[in-house]
């Protein structure tokens, strides 16, 4: 049951990369689920193509898969063009697309760092740039950049990541400078840990969950719904004067830093 009308993004069309799986698959379901139709964006056609099925039946809206990898501008662009040749518009982009590992820098590859920031920064923009081309730059619209906490202090392991992030943190606030004007208001969501999702999978071994989840102010891993009601009101017009902000949904979790070596009572 959701807080939002379910009409609050009918007439709208969402591109969301990454939407396949994840935190990104609830915002596409979210957005579905309040009025917008959908195109989602991943490497694997399969797992994509599955995803966008499933989510039509769940909202009887329309949710086109166009599989492509976001560090090849030219398979952003055909993407981006199967996109407006289903539904006539983009209104709304999601950047979700990304890649991490732990990794302590000294053993980062060249190769390590260059995918991170590929995959993460540069598809961020190609994506952002060429959907500026197709529409955005005449019509307006939203851009969401998801993000992270992971530069705010310094996360070990993560320097790939938290470069990758920060980055689009930087592009994130650039833009709102430069396309506000054209009617384009472009955002971040920087989630916190959240809960059943790769990233989590990946950088936390389960058996520290509840020692990690006792150290989140709020007591809790997120869920995928946190962070896609975050994205509805980004996208809706109830954040109509919202912009060039990054928008921190993590429970709280990255504020204790050096707290953790106190007593909090
Ligand atoms: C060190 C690694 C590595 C690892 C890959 N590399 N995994 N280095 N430790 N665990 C290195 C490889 O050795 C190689 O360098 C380079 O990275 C590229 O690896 P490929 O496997 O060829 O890359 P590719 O097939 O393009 O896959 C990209 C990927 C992969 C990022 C490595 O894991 C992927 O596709 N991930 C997508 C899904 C994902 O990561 N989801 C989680 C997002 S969560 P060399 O030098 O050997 O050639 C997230 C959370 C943020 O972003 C914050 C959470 C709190
Ligand atoms: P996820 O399910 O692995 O999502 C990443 C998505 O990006 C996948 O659908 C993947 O699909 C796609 N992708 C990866 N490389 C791509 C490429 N080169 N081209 C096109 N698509 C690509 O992980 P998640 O945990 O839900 O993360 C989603 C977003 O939230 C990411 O931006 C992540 O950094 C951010 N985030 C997550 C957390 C967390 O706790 N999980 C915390 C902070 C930030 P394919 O493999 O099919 O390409």
């Amino acid at each position: 049951m959701s807080v939002f009308r379910d009409d609050i993004l009918a007439g709208k069309v969402a591109f969301v990369t990454g939407g396949g799986s994840g935190i990104c698959k609830g915002i596409t379901r979210a957005f579905l689920a309040h009025g917008a139709e959908c195109a989602i964006v991943g490497r694997k056609a399969d797992r994509l193509a599955e995803a966008a099925a499933e989510l039509e039946k769940e909202t009887a809206r329309a949710c086109l898969a166009v599989p492509a990898d976001v560090r090849d501008p030219k398979l952003v662009e055909a993407a981006l063009d199967a996109t407006l040749d289903r539904f006539g518009k983009i209104d709304i982009v999601v950047n979700g697309a990304a890649g991490n590992f732990l990794c302590p820098a000294a053993a980062l590859s060249y190769n390590g760092f260059r995918t991170v920031m590929e995959i993460d920064t540069l598809g961020t923009w190609h994506v952002t740039r060429a959907a500026f081309e197709r529409g955005l730059r005449d019509r307006g619209g939203v851009v969401i950049n998801i993000s992270a906490t992971l530069h705010y202090a310094a996360t070990p392991l993560q320097m790939h990541a938290s470069a990758a992030k920060a980055a689009i943190d930087a592009m994130t606030r650039n833009l709102a400078l430069e396309w506000g004007s054209m009617n384009i208001r472009v955002n971040a969501i920087a989630p916190g840990p959240i809960d059943d999702t790769e990233g989590m999978t990946r950088l936390a071994p389960k058996d520290m969950k509840d020692k990690l989840e006792k150290a989140v102010p709020l007591g809790r891993f997120g869920t995928v719904e946190d962070v896609a009601n975050a994205a509805l009101f980004l996208a809706s017009d109830a954040a109509s004067y919202v912009h060039g902000e990054v928008f921190v949904v993590d429970g709280g979790a990255w504020l204790p830093g050096m707290a953790g070596a106190f007593s909090m009572g």
